[in-house]
């Protein structure tokens, strides 16, 4: 081989490995083979899915040759390079018609005497593209090596077949990220608003607004149900990271074993069963928030590695010596009180004072003045949407029930309460809820909270003892649907007595 086509092959193969753009790679190649070859004319093609040859570079051509679409039933020639394996020639006296008549750029091209050269292009067996030469000298293809043109034709093939492959992993790469933003939006959408106009509540919002513009670690606490998931979304959708995802993690529910792959990952052959390298949960935040839900139930080794990720701010995956860097935003939520934890060697100290830099404690709902009956609405707003009711209300009386109770379960046990009523009495076509749709545990509660009743201060006994047994009157008789007849039997009493008693406290009318 000359100097020159050694040179030639050496840049075309390191043009396989650049990461110029496709159109200026194509173009390389097609210089290169200008170079080396006496032609006058030479054009890549490329087949596409329709079964059309698309030129994607093209020398001593016009132009306009880059913008046309080759189908190769119309064009013999075309079809006859595409149907042999070895390259094919056609010289001067050839009378198939040529596909370039009349785009060629030489002086002498009108003359239309000239040869042709050309080779398929195929990588793993299938055919990709073709690649044709044309010179006005007769005979100039004679002095071809057929193994020089062999080598182009490979060089073709493996630059059309990286092409491909690039471009089918931007695709993919493409349509992932586009899947993960769907994602990420649904899940944001998915997240409920943070309803509630009480004091304890306004305040809450205002520290998630203060806090979410940082990228200081969050510690969440709070009560079971108060609310804290939420909370957690909504420091990061009003953060700057909102675009990229917030990654889950229960820490209560790491697989044994498996916890720290899971939350740092893994390479192939770092444990039985580890197939192949996999991110963990930290990697797959980078550049987002992680979440860590009920961080108490961290276990203490994890805890050791955990602190060591956040004051590093990198990672090794299980089984690699590799360090990774991550930037990863942190909020945690627990509903035990890690500082009692601390106190009695349950939680790392260390690790506390990392992530309690700014804490929110969330309320618990019987602490929230006034909450009660906006959330009531908001949550039976989503039963009746739901079930495509158009009516949906609260008793007053019902509401003045929800609004006693103690709630250890705070908005979660009031959403469930609420729903289970509305199925109630969606069942019996009602759309009113009352007092008897909530479950017997709910009125359990109410009469063991009011027999429960101790006065802080002095208080009259008798006084006392009326309110309870207004209280009584009231329960009985939403017992009955407001049948004075049926409160007296619930009560075990006389109906007249009953309807007296009820009289002198205002409840008759
Ligand atoms: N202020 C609120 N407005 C509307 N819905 C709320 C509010 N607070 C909580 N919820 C709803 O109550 C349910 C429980 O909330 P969440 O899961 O965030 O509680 P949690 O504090 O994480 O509880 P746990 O400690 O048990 O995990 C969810 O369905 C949530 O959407
Ligand atoms: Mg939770």
């Amino acid at each position: 081989m000359s100097p020159n086509l050694n040179q030639v092959l050496l840049d075309i193969a390191l043009n396989l490995s650049s990461n110029l753009n496709s159109e200026t790679q194509y173009q390389h190649l097609i210089d290169g083979i200008d170079r080396v070859f006496p032609c006058d004319a030479s054009a890549l093609f490329i087949l596409d899915q329709d079964g059309f040859l698309t030129p994607v570079a093209a020398k001593g051509l016009s132009s306009s040759v880059l913008g046309r679409r080759f189908f190769p039933n119309a064009h013999p020639r075309l079809e006859a390079i595409m149907q042999s394996k070895q390259p094919v020639r056609f010289d001067a006296n050839c009378d198939l018609p040529d596909p370039f008549s009349g785009v060629l750029l030489s002086e002498e091209a009108e003359l239309d005497v000239h040869d042709c050269l050309g080779c398929s292009l195929y990588v793993e067996g299938q055919l990709v593209g073709i690649l044709t030469l044309d010179s006005m000298t007769v005979g100039a293809f004679d002095v071809i090596e057929p193994v020089t043109i062999e080598t182009f034709a490979a060089l073709a093939a493996a630059t059309l077949r990286n092409i491909g492959q690039i471009k089918a992993l931007k695709a993919q790469n493409k349509k992932q990220r586009h899947v993960t933003e769907t994602l990420i939006q649904q899940a944001r959408s998915k997240q409920g608003e943070m309803i509630g106009l009480s004091p304890q509540i306004q305040k809450l919002r205002n520290n998630i607004a203060t806090v979410a513009k940082s990228d200081y670690a969050v510690l969440i606490t709070g009560e079971t149900g108060v609310g804290k998931e939420l909370v957690a979304h909504s420091v990061h959708a009003q953060s700057h990271r909102s675009d990229k995802p917030m990654i889950y993690v229960n820490c209560a529910a790491l697989p044994e074993g498996l916890a720290e792959s899971e939350l740092f990952g893994h390479v192939k052959g770092a444990f039985t069963g580890a197939n192949s390298n996999r991110a963990g949960k930290f990697e797959l935040a980078d550049g987002g928030t992680i979440f860590l839900d009920e961080l108490g139930e961290l276990p203490l080794i994890l805890q050791a590695k955990l602190l060591r990720v956040i004051q590093q701010g990198e990672l090794q995956r299980v089984g690699s010596d590799k360090h990774l860097l991550v930037n990863v935003r942190i909020i945690a939520a627990t509903n035990r009180n890690l500082e009692q934890e601390v106190e009695h060697g349950q939680f790392r100290a260390d690790l506390y004072h990392r992530l309690n830099v700014f804490p929110i404690s969330v309320p618990p709902l019987k602490q929230r003045e006034g909450d009660i009956p906006v959330l009531a609405g908001y949550l039976l707003e989503k039963v009746r949407s739901q079930f495509n009711i158009p009516n949906l209300h609260l008793h007053p009386k019902a509401l003045t029930q929800l609004e006693k109770q103690p709630w250890p379960g705070n908005v979660r046990e009031l959403e469930h309460t609420l729903t289970r009523a509305a199925l109630r009495a969606i069942q019996e076509q009602q759309h009113i809820i009352h007092t008897h749709h909530f479950d017997i545990t709910l009125e359990d509660v109410v009469v063991k909270n009011t027999s429960k009743y101790f006065p802080p201060t002095s208080q009259g006994m008798r006084g006392l003892v009326e309110d309870y047994q207004k209280d009584l009157i009231v329960h009985a008789l939403e017992k009955s649907n407001g049948t004075w007849s049926k409160a007296a039997e619930f009560l075990q009493m006389d109906r007249g007595n009953l309807y007296r008693m009820g009289k002198k406290f205002d409840l008759s009318n």
